[in-house]
Order: C-alpha cells, then structure tokens, then sequence
C-alpha cells in the first residue's frame, strides 16, 4: 500500500496524547507520541513508538529511560509545543518533577508512567522502546484526544 494512504487511513484512529520526556547528561527532552500502549501488567510494561530522525530518539536510546505523561484535556498547547513548536529550552516555565528515573513528570497530566528501557526494536523508520514500569500515578481528569488531525476531548456516550 502507499503510505499516503496509509496516513489517511491512521488518522481516522482515535488515540490519546502524551508527552515521552527523558533526560539525557543532564539535559530533558520530550515529544508529543500518540503511539503509547499497555504491554503487560506483570510485569508492569508499555511501549511507545519514536521516530529514529525524532532529536527525542537519541536521549531516550542513550539514556534507557523514559516517561510517559498522559495529557489533560486542557494540554493541547503541551502537544504543539513537544511537537515541534518549541525546539530549544523545551521545559523554560514548564512546571515539573521527577519521580523516580529522573526523566521529567510534567505537572497537570492524567497520568505518566517512569520507565526503563527494558528492549528496543527497529520498525522501519521508529523504534518501539518497552519500558518496565518503575513508578505511575493517575487522576480522574478528562483525557486529551487526536483523531482526523485534530485536538479533542471524549465525551462519554449516555
Ligand atoms: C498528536 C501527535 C502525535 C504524534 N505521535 C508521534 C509518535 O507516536 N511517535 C513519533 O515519533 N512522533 C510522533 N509525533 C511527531 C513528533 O511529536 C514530532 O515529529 C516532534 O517534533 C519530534 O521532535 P524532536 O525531533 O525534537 O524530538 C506526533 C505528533 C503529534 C502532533
């Protein structure tokens, strides 16, 4: 198949947003990755899917940790700026913590997961990083969505 089709196609997947930071000689990064699932639950294991081109990549594959933060359905302007929108001094007035690997925990999310890299695989362009769940938290907020190219927030069905 083209993959101009391909991306049409995937676009009509309705996923959540989050943002997958890591911290590499000191210094954090993130990037907006809709590719995020549940691998396994014992043990604890997720993956996400980064582009190898993705300035992200190589302090995540360095580094083998990384976090997950699960976006808020007020986060939208997180998404834009870790998706290119901001391209030095991503986390300047960004209000964070660290839990446990030491990769940032941004303030206000649903939810994140802190993770080692436990493996990657190489799938075409992107790699797919499992990580071992070290430490997570979530709330009750609504979640962020992405479906046809745009930002959304689920409404539960009555
Ligand atoms: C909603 C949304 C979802 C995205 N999901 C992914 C993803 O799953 N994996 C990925 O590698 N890039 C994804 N991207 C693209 C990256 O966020 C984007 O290319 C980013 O600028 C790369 O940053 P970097 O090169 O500074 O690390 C997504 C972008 C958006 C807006």
């Amino acid at each position: 198949v083209e993959s101009s089709a391909f991306r049409i196609a995937m676009r009509s997947y309705l996923t959540g947003v989050t943002i997958v930071t890591s911290l590499h000689e000191g210094e954090p990064r993130g990037i907006t990755v809709s590719a995020f699932a549940s691998v396994s639950a014992d043990p604890p294991n997720v993956l996400v899917c980064v582009n190898r081109d993705a300035r992200s990549y190589l302090y995540i594959a360095s580094s083998k940790i990384f976090c997950v933060n699960v976006l808020s359905h007020d986060q939208s302007a997180l998404a834009r700026r870790f998706s290119g929108g901001v391209r030095d001094r991503q986390f300047d007035g960004i209000a964070h913590s660290v839990a446990t690997t030491g990769a940032p925990v941004l303030d206000g999310t649903v939810a994140y997961f802190d993770c080692e890299v436990e493996a990657e695989h190489h799938a075409g362009s992107h790699s797919i990083f499992v990580g071992r769940v070290l430490a997570c938290a979530s709330n009750e907020k609504p979640a962020l969505g992405y479906v046809n190219g745009t930002y959304a927030t689920p409404h539960p069905l009555a």
